[in-house]
């Protein structure tokens, strides 16, 4: 079978790692790899048969690419990934897809005009770990999603040209589009974010969203942490769940346990509600590297011509939300409602 051909445009920290799963992947080579810093570009196809260019007009050129992957900064997607699909070429772009709702609109409308792919990179969505709980989820073993409580701290790079929300609720906000059970989407979110720094926007931030079930997901994303944390717990009405994704031994436990209030009358009088504390179970996670299942992903997507798991209009609706969240901060964390439906 023929490989699909993926240039890769932007080889600062991210790009690298797309140039090796791209390129260890059977099914896909790298004919190019463009960074505006040529040096950049050139450092990066070490060890790979790729062409270096400062230039996307040798890649969008070249008939014989089928693909781009788009690793730049966030307000440059946009005008890469349309300039991509006007030369006909499918697109995998990084999260967060855009930095406006009307760029976003305007990428997914074009990919569908033309029948082209566009995937988010949603990497996330591609562990071992979120996949399980999706699994879980959709099972119906957690019952009713009553809460999603994520902590996504580090001792970050202070970004310039995004704010804390912008770099790390992509990931919370993608897994939730991914998790949450067919009918249950966030219908509003609030947001607080502080600027302790003086950097221009928030580098600690929270933000909550009523789910349409009656629940809440909420996530605290940090840049100045001193420790590394990565836990998220969902709650639902029959089992809960904990992700640890620090601790590879052990990343999701599913716990037995669940609170329920007393029906009976009588005893009521006793006690309000009832504790049930049963098993926890470490289900076995698979620790494929995601990014080689986003590769195996998109490429598969361009030979059956499907959308993809995390298409175009996936990260449209992340996108949605991160817009509400600067919308909510801008008028003192004022909850903006959210329409989801895509
Ligand atoms: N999926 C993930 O988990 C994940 C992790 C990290 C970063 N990212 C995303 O990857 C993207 C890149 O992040 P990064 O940390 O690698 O940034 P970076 O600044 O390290 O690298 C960006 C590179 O793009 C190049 N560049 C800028 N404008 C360009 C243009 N118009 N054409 C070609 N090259 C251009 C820069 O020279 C630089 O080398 C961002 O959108 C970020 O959100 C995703």
């Amino acid at each position: 079978m023929e490989p699909v051909r993926i240039a890769v445009i932007g080889a600062g920290y991210w790009g690298p790692n797309l140039i090796r799963n791209l390129t260890a992947f059977p099914g896909t080579t790298v004919p190019w790899v463009c960074d505006t810093s040529l040096s950049t570009a050139e450092r990066a196809i070490t060890n790979t048969p790729a062409r270096a260019t400062s230039n996307i007009d040798d890649v969008l050129a070249d008939p014989d690419v089928h693909g781009v992957a788009v690793a730049t900064p966030a307000g440059t997607h946009a005008s890469i990934a349309q300039a991509a699909l006007a030369a006909g070429k499918h697109v995998l772009v990084e999260k967060p897809l855009a930095r406006t709702v009307a760029d976003g609109e305007a990428m997914v409308q074009m990919a569908e005009d033309a029948g082209l792919v566009l995937m988010t990179d949603h990497t996330f969505c591609y562990t071992g770990a979120v996949q399980k709980i999706a699994e879980v989820i959709s099972s119906g073993d957690l019952g009713d999603i009553q809460y999603y409580d994520s902590v996504r701290i580090n001792l970050g790079l202070i970004q310039s040209d995004i704010d804390v929300f912008w770099d790390l609720a992509p990931h919370d906000l993608s897994i939730l589009d991914f998790i949450l059970p067919e009918g249950v989407r966030p219908v509003a979110v609030s947001a607080h974010g502080a600027d302790p720094l003086g950097v221009g926007h928030p580098c600690v931030g929270f933000f909550s969203m009523p789910l349409s079930n009656g629940g809440i997901a909420h996530a605290h994303v940090n840049w100045l942490s001193p420790t590394k944390v990565r836990t998220t717990t969902v709650g639902g009405s029959k089992k809960m769940l904990l992700w640890d994704d620090l601790r590879p031994s052990q990343r999701v436990s599913v716990f037995d346990t669940s609170v329920e209030v007393i029906d009976d009358e009588q005893a009521r009088r006793r006690a309000f509600v009832s504790y049930r504390t049963g098993e926890m179970v470490a289900p076995v996670i698979d620790d494929t590297e995601a990014l080689q299942r986003v590769v195996a992903e998109f490429s598969a997507a361009i030979r059956e011509r499907r959308v993809p798991l995390t298409d175009g209009r996936s990260g449209l609706r992340v996108l949605k939300v991160l817009t509400a969240i600067q919308q909510s901060m801008a008028s003192d964390g004022s909850l903006i409602p959210l329409d989801l439906e895509l």
